[in-house]
């Protein structure tokens, strides 16, 4: 593996290698140490979680982390991307966290940069989050591994959803058992790779083992998309009442950031089936996971 671009890219070979790594990081924490290896955080949209997890994920590695400031960087002097990673890899650069709102933008770098850098995918515009799908996929297979016999219900706003993109090419890579996307119509996706869509929620997580709530993303939403965000709580919003109808011991999730209230209520957020952090800690030992896997995949 050279870059992490998609989840279409990967094997389940590669997935299992990950996994298997992922697993070892947390379980043992004499983790190896990588002092030359130098890390870019390039963050051209808001995060929060996924930064700070690669920055751990590489400072756990022992390598060297830098940070673009894009307030300050070269590009308000006009400079291309590749420009910048071009020059970054000149200084030593080898591997790039990149984050973009233009759907396809860490693929083009990956191509017009060949041999000079290794670029992660940390999130193209509506397209999709690789590693945010890995991460979730950690998190079930700690609690329920036997994937082929699972349901995994995914509700939100799947047209704009990168993570549910993602996560519907990692559910048939690894055969999930069943997956149903449930929405209102007005965000359906406009393709399906895997999985079945649905407006009914009810219908969508009976007896589901997984549950994965979405953020609505109003930054994404064309003025002919938009549905009052009380209304969508109202039809749409994971409450424990709605949770019931999965199965008792359904596992709830959320890629974050949460809009408690919004697609769920703080009670599920707070109760004890939520793995919401632990999705989070695992998401560092997956980024470790990704980042040692290209320094020997290359
Ligand atoms: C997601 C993202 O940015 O795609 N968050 C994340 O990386 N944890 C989901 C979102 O923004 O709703």
């Amino acid at each position: 593996m050279q870059h992490l671009l998609e989840i279409s890219h990967l094997t389940p070979k590669i997935v299992q290698d990950l996994m298997g790594r992922a697993f070892n990081f947390k379980h043992d924490p004499n983790y190896p140490r990588y002092p030359n290896s130098v890390v870019a955080n390039l963050f051209y949209e808001n995060s929060t979680r996924t930064r700070i997890s690669f920055e751990l994920a590489a400072k756990r590695l022992s390598m060297q982390v830098v940070a673009l400031d894009l307030e300050s960087s070269s590009e308000t002097k006009g400079e291309i991307i590749e420009d910048t990673v071009r020059n970054l890899a000149a200084m030593g650069v080898k591997l790039f966290v990149i984050r973009h709102s233009q759907v396809g933008m860490p693929h083009t770098l990956a191509a017009n940069c060949r041999g000079a850098a290794q670029i992660i995918n940390a999130g193209d515009g509506t397209h999709e989050h690789p590693s945010q799908a890995l991460l979730d996929f950690m998190t079930i297979l700690e609690k329920k591994p036997d994937l082929e016999q699972l349901k995994i219900a995914i509700v939100g706003n799947l047209r704009h959803s990168r993570v549910c993109h993602s996560l519907q090419h990692l559910s048939s890579l690894l055969k999930v058992g069943e997956l149903t996307l449930i929405a209102p119509e007005i965000w359906h996706p406009n393709m399906v790779h895997y999985g079945q869509v649905t407006s009914s929620l009810q219908d969508g997580i009976a007896g589901a083992d997984v549950v994965i709530c979405l953020r609505v993303q109003r930054e994404r939403l064309l003025p002919n998309e938009q549905i009052d965000l009380a209304s969508y709580h109202k039809d749409y919003g994971l409450t424990l009442q709605r949770l019931a109808y999965a199965k008792p011991d359904a596992m709830v999730m959320h890629p974050g950031p949460v809009n408690r209230g919004v697609e769920i209520d703080n009670d599920v957020v707070e109760c004890p089936q939520s793995s919401i952090l632990q999705q989070v800690t695992n998401g560092v030992f997956m980024r470790m996971a990704i980042l040692e896997s290209l320094l020997f995949l290359e």
